[in-house]
């Protein structure tokens, strides 16, 4: 399957993982971009010199590209893990709330491609404008921090907005090959999957985490800011519960992140062996989450989506026209 997004990333698939947090490491990115699409790092919560180590694991595992994500929140985050995606041979950077300008042009000189997240339109045009190779639409569905756009609304939109100039990848409660096809059909140019490769085995994820997931129906979530203190769509739990009804306790970005890891109910980028209390526990998930229904080796999904899609298509020839 060939799109605009497979021929300017050089891969097989129009298939990404989404850069998540925590959970979008080594074993997980090796997995997607062996299968041909694109494994992409979630180094947000990384110590320092930990993205040299994971990247440096990634080349043992595949020769295939990869690439990393960043929220760029943290001030001088950015400009030491910018090194270490130029010096570990990165094919694309992607921001997840905003890149400079300057940190564009530094990318491009050392041929990598940059992506940025976008919940609404403005932010495709400034995205672009500021140099973007390609835009990711990510709708309210979809795990992690998020806006208040639907996938169904958002993608259209920034499609008729930018699509005329870069590829357009479409997010948000997308999980197997129906949502590529849709996606497709709505402009886009690929798919940036994050919910649906949580339950995997290669997923940097505790295991009560996982288990959650394949349990959860795809009303189990809530957009909440009672774990990081910004808008973050999340499994429901008592956490989410109790900040829900006393909001005045809630803290911005990032200090409610530090209450929530220092009340041991956030483990964000901790050894995935760690035990977690999923009634209390950070979880970060889209509602496509009530089809997950087994833990699913990585390449194994990246495969049944395409396969999927490419029937999804096929038998669009159904419809007269
Ligand atoms: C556990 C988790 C962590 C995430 N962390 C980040 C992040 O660090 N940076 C970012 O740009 N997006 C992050 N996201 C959002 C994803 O990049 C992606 O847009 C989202 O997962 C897509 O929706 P889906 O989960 O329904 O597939 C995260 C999502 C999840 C589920």
């Amino acid at each position: 399957m060939k799109t605009r997004l497979t021929e300017l990333l050089d891969i097989e698939h129009p298939v990404m993982l989404a850069g998540m947090g925590g959970v979008s490491y080594s074993q997980l990115v090796a997995a997607v971009s062996e299968a041909g699409g694109i494994g992409t790092f979630g180094a947000a919560p990384m110590r320092p010199g930990q993205l040299d180590e994971e990247i440096e694991m990634v080349k043992k595992l595949t020769t295939k590209p990869f690439g990393v994500d960043l929220l760029t929140a943290v001030p001088g985050q950015l400009e030491r893990d910018v090194e270490s995606i130029i010096r570990g041979g990165a094919r694309i950077f992607v921001a997840g709330l905003g890149v400079p300008r300057e940190i564009v042009d530094v990318l491009h000189q050392n041929n990598i491609l940059v992506g940025s997240m976008c919940g609404k339109v403005r932010h495709a045009i400034a995205a672009v404008a500021s140099g973007c190779d390609f835009v990711v639409a990510q709708g309210t569905e979809g795990g992690g921090h998020t806006g208040t756009v639907a996938t169904m609304a958002l993608v259209p939109q920034v499609v008729d907005a930018v699509g005329d100039k870069v590829p357009v990848v479409a997010a948000g409660g997308l999980f197997d090959g129906r949502g590529l096809a849709a996606s497709l059909a709505l402009g886009a140019d690929g798919v940036w999957m994050g919910t649906r490769f949580i339950a995997t085995p290669e997923a940097h994820a505790p295991r009560a985490y996982k288990e959650t997931l394949v349990a959860l129906p795809e009303d189990g979530t809530v957009i909440s800011r009672a774990y990081t203190g910004k808008t973050c769509r999340v499994v429901r739990t008592d956490w989410t519960n109790h900040f829900e009804e006393h909001p005045e306790e809630l803290k911005k970005f990032p200090e409610q992140a530090f209450e929530s890891a220092k009340a041991g109910a956030n483990h964000m980028g901790a050894s995935p062996d760690v035990e977690v209390d999923p009634k209390r526990e950070f979880m970060p998930c889209g509602q496509g989450v009530g089809a997950i229904t087994e833990l699913t080796p990585a390449g194994d999904i990246v495969r049944q989506v395409v396969a999927e899609a490419e029937r999804v298509i096929a038998a669009m020839q159904r419809v007269r026209v």
